[in-house]
């Protein structure tokens, strides 16, 4: 899965980044979502809008067309060493595919004119802030625009998850983790999860619980996959899915060992 896109290749959460995953033979993408003031969901991961893009503010304080206004393609060129310019720029692509702000409804209108199925992981940021508005917006959206390709739901915040079951027991729910919680250990996961979501240095420390949470009926889908000896370790523990800023990469390695 391409986290936030082929995020370690082009500017984050922008069409580019995840058109370009979609050609680098993801099957699916991760993006993070958050409210606007005006209760649009855009693909942002912070809660400002300082790193990734020319503008200040947090996005809750900023409405839909404050963002629009908004650069949010030029922000790695101009802070990375020897990024140049943009290695996927394409002269029949609207150059606000590189910039502009992306809405989740945007992103489900792509997987679903994509020219082969790909999925998508969306996580609710900030779900606690507005009360389980960001999840009746994701589902109403969804109830629109569902692709017929997987979609799940993941988020840090059981709570956020738990609405989620709640109002659509058939959305899959991703529960994510930096720390194994002794009360995983067993493979269990917190009420409103279906799908175990850890971070990729849980699996260094605790391989083991990779096959306690396939016993106790979860799939593993592991974050932030960028290096072979993670992917290695993923491949060898039977993960079952990975999500990396390089899909590209991860996909070349797993056709290749
Ligand atoms: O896919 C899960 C992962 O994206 C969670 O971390 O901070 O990149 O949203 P973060
Ligand atoms: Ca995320």
């Amino acid at each position: 899965m391409a986290h936030r896109g082929a995020s370690g290749e082009v500017p984050e959460h922008t069409l580019t980044a995840y058109r370009k995953a979609i050609e680098d033979g993801a099957d699916a993408l991760e993006c993070d979502v958050r409210m606007t003031a005006d209760g649009h969901l855009v693909c942002v991961h912070d809660r400002r809008v300082n790193r990734t893009s020319n503008g200040r503010g947090a996005v809750s304080a900023l409405e839909l067309t404050e963002l629009a206004e908004l650069d949010f393609g030029s922000w790695r060129q101009a802070r990375t060493t020897g990024w140049g310019p943009d290695p996927y720029e394409s002269p029949e692509r609207e150059d606000t595919d590189r910039t502009s702000v992306l809405t989740l409804e945007r992103l489900l209108r792509l997987v679903a004119e994509a020219d082969r199925p790909v999925g998508l992981a969306i996580e609710t940021k900030h779900p606690t802030r507005w009360a389980g508005q960001v999840e009746e917006q994701l589902l109403r959206l969804l109830a629109r625009h569902r692709p017929s390709t997987p979609v799940r739901v993941m988020s840090f915040s059981a709570r956020s998850l738990h609405r989620v079951r709640a109002a659509d027991p058939s959305l899959p729910t991703v529960y994510l983790t930096q720390v194994l919680l002794p009360r995983m250990r067993d493979g269990r996961l917190p009420q409103g999860g279906t799908v175990s979501g850890p971070n990729v240095r849980i699996l260094r420390t605790h391989p083991e619980y990779v096959a306690r949470a396939h016993q106790a009926g979860h799939e593993v889908h592991v974050w932030t996959v960028n290096d072979r000896e993670d992917v290695e370790l993923c491949a060898r523990l039977g993960v079952d899915a990975v999500i990396t800023n390089h899909p590209s990469r991860v996909r070349a390695q797993l056709a290749h060992g």
